[in-house]
């Protein structure tokens, strides 16, 4: 009898793949006299666990560009594959589905809803994953608990300092464990300590495995990225990768899979709740 012997199943462990690219991008506002490109010809790859900083004057693009690869608005012209998939045969709905699951925002002006405490706030992009309210107010306390504000839970936005709301804001935009983290200007609000306390939280999440995209004006924290891009009038003007693709952190699918579907109080955050 042939007895064949296979190698025992590995884990699917996917390693700094292209989790977005971008060719040939264009966005053009206006027609005529009043035609103007926010994206030229934009061309960009991204591996799954960079962390992009991306620089450049007003008006360069930038935020244009962070609205596209959240699925905010659409490009004129070129193609944007996420995750291999071509975004534009993607329906409206998916698309929706899509950006909650996979996108998390951090804006400048933290974006939160001053009539929803804090508590809600995060647990609003659970509601489009479709978790019942018990499992979306257990996460997002976690969540909380993680950026130290477990006690502001049932505060508004407005009495929150700054940093407190940043820090709420991030921990509405990775409640529902998304791969990618888009964050425009997200310190362009705070003073130096705020500042630097987000940029630390955005780096430990980056060390999980998750990619970071985001924009800024300061070139100090440029020191967090693994690779900066300058930008000037809708184009790449210089890209530099400070990390070797090699080096980016790791991320497992099937780990990351465990995480969201055990919305369970973990290891880790009862830990910091006991400090
Ligand atoms: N809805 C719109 N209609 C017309 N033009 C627009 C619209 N939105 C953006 N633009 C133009 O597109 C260009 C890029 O804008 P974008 O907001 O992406 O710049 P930015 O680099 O983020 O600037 P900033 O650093 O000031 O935030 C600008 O010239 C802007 O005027
Ligand atoms: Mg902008």
């Amino acid at each position: 009898m042939l007895i064949l012997s296979l190698p025992p199943k590995q884990p699917l462990i996917i390693m700094n793949e292209d989790i977005i690219k971008l060719t040939h991008l264009t966005k053009r506002y206006g027609y005529g006299d009043t035609e103007s490109f926010a994206l030229k010809d934009f061309n960009l790859t991204i591996k799954r666990g960079e962390f992009i900083m991306i620089m450049g004057p007003s008006g360069c693009g930038k935020t244009t560009l962070l609205n596209i690869i959240g699925l905010l608005d659409r490009a004129t012209s070129g193609e944007y594959l996420l995750n291999g998939e071509s975004v534009a045969n993607i329906s409206a709905r998916r698309q929706a589905r899509l950006r909650a699951k996979k996108i998390g925002f951090i804006f400048q002006n933290f974006n939160l809803i001053e009539d929803l405490p804090i508590l809600e706030n995060v647990a609003l992009p659970l509601v489009y994953v479709g978790y019942p309210r018990t499992v979306r107010l257990k996460s997002a306390s976690n969540a909380l608990s993680r950026f130290h504000l477990q006690e502001k839970e049932y505060y508004h936005p407005s009495q929150l300092s700054g940093g407190q709301q940043q820090r709420a804001a991030i921990a509405r935009a990775i409640v529902a464990d998304p791969e990618i983290i888009l964050a425009d200007e997200p310190t362009g609000n705070l003073d130096s300590r705020a500042s630097s306390i987000v940029m630390e939280e955005l780096k430990a999440i980056h060390a999980e495995g998750n990619t970071i995209i985001m924009v800024t004006h300061n070139p100090a924290l440029t020191t967090y990225a693994t690779r900066v891009i300058n930008m000037l009038d809708g184009s790449i003007a210089t890209d530099i990768k400070t990390v070797s693709d090699q080096n980016l952190p790791k991320s497992s699918t099937s780990k990351s899979k465990k995480r969201k579907k055990s919305p369970k109080t973990t290891k880790s955050a009862k830990t910091r709740r006991k400090k």
